[in-house]
C-alpha cells in the first residue's frame, strides 16, 4: 500500500480528545476540560428548528447559506460595530468556525506562504494552515504581557513569504482580551506588511471587560480582514455547527467555491434555528455571559488561593493558571490530577509550546462543580508536598 499524505500523517490529533477519551471512561470527574456550554440552547432556537422540520425545510440551501440569515447577519454586525457587508456577495455561512478557518486558509494560501500565530492558541490554528500546504509561525506570549501578543512581536517574524496573521480575542486558551488601542496598533503594522488578518471572533460576547472591538472596525482593517465568527459558544449551539464569515466579495467569492465543492452548504435546519438566535436570542445570550462571569471570579480567586497564579481572564470561559511552581510538567499535572482528585482540566502546552507550566481550566461548568473542583485542586497541590514551597513564594 502507498502511504497516506505526509501532512495528514505528521500533523498530530489533538491532545485535548486524547484527554477526554481517558475522561469518558472515568466516573464521578468534574471536567474543567471541555470548552463547550454547559447550558442547552435556549428552547425558542430549539422550537424554531422543531417549526421548519414541520414545515418540511429539508432542502440544499444556497452554496453562501439562506439570504434571510445573511441579511440577518449583516445587520446584526452592523448595529453591534457600525460594519457594513453586503448579504449577498460578502458573508458565507460555515459550518462552523472550523470550517470558516479552513476555507479562509485554503483561500489565501499558496504552498509554502507562512501565517503568524500567536500562542497559546486555539489547537486547529496551526493544522488548518499545514493543511493548506502553509507554514504556521508561532509567536510564544506570556503572562507579563497579559498573553497578547505585540505589534513588535509581529514586525520582528515578518518574512517576504509572510501571507496572515490568524488572531483570536477573547482567547481560547487564555481568556486574553485586548484594547482597541493595542489591536489597532497590530492592525497598523499588518497594514505595513500588506497581510491579511484572519480574526475569529467566536467569543465576542463573552466579554467582561471593557467592550469588545470587531478587528474590521479598525482603521485599515476592513479590506485585509477575513471576520469569522459564530453560534458555538454564545448561543450555546455548539452541536448545530452553524457560523459565518465576512469580508470581501473577492475573499468571500474564493471561500464559497471550496465550500461549494466540499461542503455544499450549512445544514438547514441549523440556518433556520440561526435565525431565530440572531434576531430575537440577546437577552439569553447575556444571562448566559452573567453566569459565566460569576463563575470566572470564583475560579480565578479559587486559584490563587491555591497558590496557582492565574491573571484575570477578560474574556471567553476559560482560566489559565500556572502550575510552575508544582514542578511538574502541565500533563503530569494535568494526568495526576486526572488520576488522584478526579478533576479533568488540559495540559497547557496542548496549545503551543508557551503554554508549558499552565494548565487551561474551563469555567463553563456549574458553580458548584468548580467549587468542588477547586477542594480536590487544593487537596492535590497539598499532597504533593510543594505547599512549604507554594507558601514560601508569599502565599500564606
Ligand atoms: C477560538 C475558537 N475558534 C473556533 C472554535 C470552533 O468553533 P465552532 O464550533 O464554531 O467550529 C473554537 C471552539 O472551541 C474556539 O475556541
Amino acid at each position: 500500500m502507498k502511504p497516506i499524505s505526509h501532512i495528514a500523517k505528521t500533523v498530530p490529533a489533538s491532545g485535548i480528545r486524547k484527554f477526554f477519551d481517558i475522561v469518558s471512561q472515568m466516573d464521578d470527574v468534574i471536567s474543567l476540560g471541555v470548552g463547550e456550554p454547559d447550558f442547552v440552547t435556549p428552547w425558542r432556537i430549539r422550537e424554531a428548528c422543531i417549526y421548519s422540520l414541520e414545515k418540511g425545510y429539508t432542502n440544499y440551501t444556497s452554496n453562501y447559506g439562506l439570504l434571510e440569515l445573511r441579511k440577518h447577519i449583516s445587520t446584526y454586525l452592523n448595529e453591534r460595530w457600525g460594519l457594513h457587508y453586503n448579504p449577498e456577495n460578502q458573508i458565507l455561512v460555515t459550518v462552523g468556525v472550523s470550517e470558516g478557518l479552513d476555507l479562509a486558509m485554503r483561500a489565501i494560501l499558496n504552498p509554502g506562504e507562512e501565517v503568524l500565530i500567536p500562542e497559546p492558541s486555539y489547537v486547529s490554528y496551526k493544522p488548518c494552515v499545514l493543511f493548506a500546504g502553509g507554514v504556521p509561525v508561532p509567536l510564544g506570549t506570556t503572562p507579563e504581557s497579559g498573553f497578547k501578543v505585540t505589534p513588535e512581536q509581529i514586525a520582528a517574524a515578518v518574512t517576504p513569504r509572510t501571507k496572515a496573521l490568524l488572531i483570536s480575542y477573547p482567547s481560547n486558551p487564555t481568556g486574553a482580551t485586548i484594547s482597541r488601542e493595542e489591536l489597532q496598533a497590530i492592525v497598523d503594522v499588518a497594514r505595513e506588511h500588506d497581510l491579511f488578518i484572519i480574526s475569529d471572533e467566536i467569543y465576542d460576547r463573552l466579554t467582561y471587560e471593557g467592550h469588545h472591538t470587531a478587528v474590521p472596525e479598525l482603521n485599515g482593517a476592513y479590506e485585509r480582514t477575513i471576520l469569522l465568527n459564530g453560534f458555538s459558544k454564545a448561543y450555546a449551539m455548539t452541536g448545530w455547527r452553524i457560523a459565518y464569515a465576512a469580508s470581501t466579495p473577492d475573499v468571500i467569492e474564493a471561500m464559497m467555491k471550496i465550500h461549494q465543492y466540499t461542503m455544499l452548504c450549512a445544514p438547514i435546519m441549523s440556518q433556520m434555528a440561526a435565525i431565530e438566535a440572531i434576531k430575537n436570542c440577546g437577552r439569553e445570550c447575556d444571562e448566559m455571559a452573567e453566569e459565566y462571569n460569576r463563575r470566572r471570579r470564583l475560579i480565578v480567586a479559587g486559584l490563587n488561593n491555591i497558590g496557582l497564579d492565574c491573571t484575570i481572564p477578560g474574556g471567553a470561559f476559560y482560566a489559565f493558571p500556572s502550575i510552575k511552581k508544582t514542578g511538574l510538567t502541565s500533563e503530569e499535572f494535568s494526568e495526576r490530577l486526572l488520576f488522584e482528585e478526579k478533576v479533568a482540566v488540559v495540559p497547557g502546552n496542548a496549545f503551543g509550546e508557551c503554554g508549558e507550566g499552565y494548565i487551561r481550566c474551563s469555567y463553563a461548568t456549574g458553580i458548584d462543580q468548580i467549587k468542588i473542583a477547586l477542594e480536590r485542586m487544593e487537596r492535590f497541590v497539598e499532597n504533593l508536598g510543594v505547599e512549604g514551597r507554594l507558601k514560601a513564594a508569599g502565599r500564606e
